[in-house]
Parts: structure tokens; sequence; C-alpha cells
């Protein structure tokens, strides 16, 4: 046995200690918005945040995790995420959908560290990220749309505002 701490539960699964996150958040849990993608670390379709910090979670290890906390786009909360879900509905960035959990997951750490990034910064970020159906334009055009709200207008996420 070993335990997670997982969007904001104390959870124990029944695995190995060299088993893949992913493979828990979506075999065990029945966490399926990580999606599985390359398993190589190359694609970011599993992109989970460990304390923040976006990691790729078919190549962590149960391990790996100890103590950190997991979030996956099923439990991230904030200002951030609330802006980028907006504008990802604003610019109608999503095509196929199948990467789009993990690109969230990467654009809020981004924008939790950054918040008014610049096209590097975004490109620096989002690198990770692949998308097959190519919806970087839109990608980058969201993440500059939820930085701009949340500077114009930081209680959005509490409430409608306009
Ligand atoms: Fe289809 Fe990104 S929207 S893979």
């Amino acid at each position: 046995m070993t335990t997670l701490k997982i969007n904001g539960k104390t959870i124990s699964v029944n695995a190995e200690p060299d088993t893949p996150l992913l493979w828990v958040l979506r075999g065990e849990l029945h966490q399926v918005g990580t999606k599985f993608g390359c398993g190589k670390a190359l694609c970011g379709a599993c992109t989970v945040h460990l304390d923040g910090v976006a990691v790729r979670s078919c190549i962590t290890p149960l391990a790996a995790v100890g103590e950190r906390e997991v979030v996956t786009i099923e439990g991230v909360q904030g200002a951030e995420i609330d802006a980028l879900r907006q504008a990802w509905t604003e610019v109608d960035v999503v095509q196929c959908g199948y990467c789009q959990s993990g690109q969230l997951m990467s654009a809020s750490a981004l924008l939790k560290t950054t918040p008014q990034p610049s096209d590097a910064d975004i490109d620096a970020a989002m690198s990770g990220n692949i998308c097959r159906c190519g919806t970087y334009p839109r990608i980058r055009a969201a993440i500059h749309a939820a930085a701009n709200n949340r500077t114009s207008a930081p209680a959005a996420s509490a409430g409608n505002t306009k």
C-alpha cells in the first residue's frame, strides 16, 4: 500500500512504489481526465501538478510523489484555472480535446508563477504539451486572454463582475 494526497484527500492505494502515478490515477482511482498519450513524457497529455508544479504523471513513480500534493484536472482550483477555462471557451481552443486537460494543467502552473507571460514564456512552459490538432495559436491566445482577464478583473473568479 502507498498513501497519496490527491485533490485534497489522503488515499491509500494498492500499488507498488515504482508504479507510475498515471496508472493509479486512471486505473485505480478512475480519475480519467488525465490522459495517457505516449507513456514517455513526450506529449504532456498526462500532466498533473505536484505541489503546484506541472509534471508528467506517466513517468512519475509513486515513490517520487511522497508527501507532495497531487492535483489533477478534476481537482485543480483557483483564479488561474477559472480564468483559463473562461478564456478557453471564449477563444474556442478545443478541437478533438484529447490533449486539453494536460494543456490546462501546464497553463495554470504557468500563470501561478508568471501572471503576465510573454509569448516566449508561454512557448517555454507549453513546449512539452503536444496537440495533434494544432491548436497552439489558440492556446497561446487563450493564455494571454486569461492573464489579461485576471489583471483587469481579479475578482471575476468569485462572481460575474461584467
Ligand atoms: Fe486534439 Fe489537442 S485538441 S490533440
